[in-house]
């Protein structure tokens, strides 16, 4: 694993952060983000992949604004449905590992149990169409590749569902939060330590490279809980810690809280085919909850701590 080179994009955001550190055992890390490479352009793609020569390229970065893509869907398209296709390309002709990251939201949210990787995509909005084209175009190009398919992402940076409860706890008395969405709130250090478990095994002496498993797999904590459900978690959990009086949650429906893009009402994804295949199981949701508020605590939030 010495000479393996390792190329994340997206440095700055969630996952790409979270992934930056988790993987720097495996090898030489190198992370870059916009402007250093800009998505919407092939050449600058082709260029940083081609100076780099990664053995693993791992494609955090992606347009993630959900409502603001209703308005945007050009730009969109370029970053979460064009921008794969040509790292997959540079990929295959590096014979690189391709590691992607998908969404729940490739899906319309009607199907009445949690979503297996065979199930038929439907997304309802500009995002989920252009994540999902994006899916395809990996898919298309044929060379080794893993999509990973999670769901409501959060941590300790970034912009997230977390820090806007925590923030808006101390501003307000009251929070109206929707309780008719269901799925798995999966920190982005949950799905950078999987993959980091998933890149050990593939880049092992004895692991046999990708070796058939090329695919798609869902990737989210245990569990299953609704925005209302997560609110309550997280705010009655860090309560104990930081200096605020959870205000009173009120679960609301979907259709009280308008917003540009429509969200799937299950975000449900079975993640039987990731534990078969790699043995990796994510911890339940409150659990990760637990650990992201405690690297919270270790002070790395602009939320003030009880003193
Ligand atoms: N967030 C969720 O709830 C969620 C749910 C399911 C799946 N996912 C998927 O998980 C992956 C990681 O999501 P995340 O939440 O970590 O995303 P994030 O925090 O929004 O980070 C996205 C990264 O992409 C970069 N980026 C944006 N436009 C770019 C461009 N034109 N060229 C190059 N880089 C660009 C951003 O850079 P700047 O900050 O400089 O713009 C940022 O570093 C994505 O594939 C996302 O679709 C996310």
């Amino acid at each position: 694993m010495q000479n393996t080179k390792i190329l994340v994009f997206g440095r700055i955001g969630q996952v790409g952060w979270e992934l930056r550190h988790k993987l720097a055992c495996l090898g030489e890390v190198a992370a870059i983000d916009y402007p250093e490479i800009d998505f919407s352009k092939s050449d600058s793609i082709r260029a940083v992949v081609r100076a780099a020569e990664p053995t693993v390229i791992l494609n955090a970065a992606a347009y993630t604004a959900v409502d603001k893509a209703e308005s945007d869907p050009d730009l969109a398209m370029a970053i979460n449905g064009t921008a794969p296709g040509v790292i997959a390309e540079e990929a295959k002709r590096l014979g690189s590992l391709l590691v992607h990251y998908s969404t729940d939201y490739v899906f319309d949210g009607t199907k009445q149990a949690p979503y297996v990787e065979i199930d038929a995509p439907h997304p309802i909005n500009v995002y989920g169409r252009t994540k999902l084209a994006g899916d395809q175009a990996i898919q298309a190009v044929g060379g080794d590749y893993l999509i990973l398919r999670t769901s409501w992402v959060y941590g300790a940076r970034g912009s997230n569902f977390l820090l806007t409860m925590l923030r808006l706890a101390q501003e307000r008395s009251e929070l109206q939060i929707v309780d008719d969405q269901i799925g798995a709130p999966t920190s982005s250090e949950c799905i950078a330590q999987a993959t980091a478990s998933i890149l050990a095994q593939l880049l092992a002496p004895a692991g046999g490279g990708i070796d058939g498993r090329s695919g798609i797999y869902n990737l989210t904590t245990t569990g299953e809980t609704s925005w209302f459900g997560f609110a309550k978690a997280l705010l009655i959990k860090s309560s104990r810690t930081f200096d605020f009086t959870v205000p009173d949650l009120i679960p609301i429906k979907t259709s009280d809280f308008p917003r540009p893009a429509k969200r799937p009402a299950n975000s449900r994804l079975s993640c039987q085919r990731l534990e078969q295949t790699f043995g990796v199981t994510l911890p339940h949701w409150e659990d990760a909850l637990s650990l992201v508020l405690d690297t919270l605590t270790e002070g790395s939030s602009s939320v003030s701590p009880k003193t």
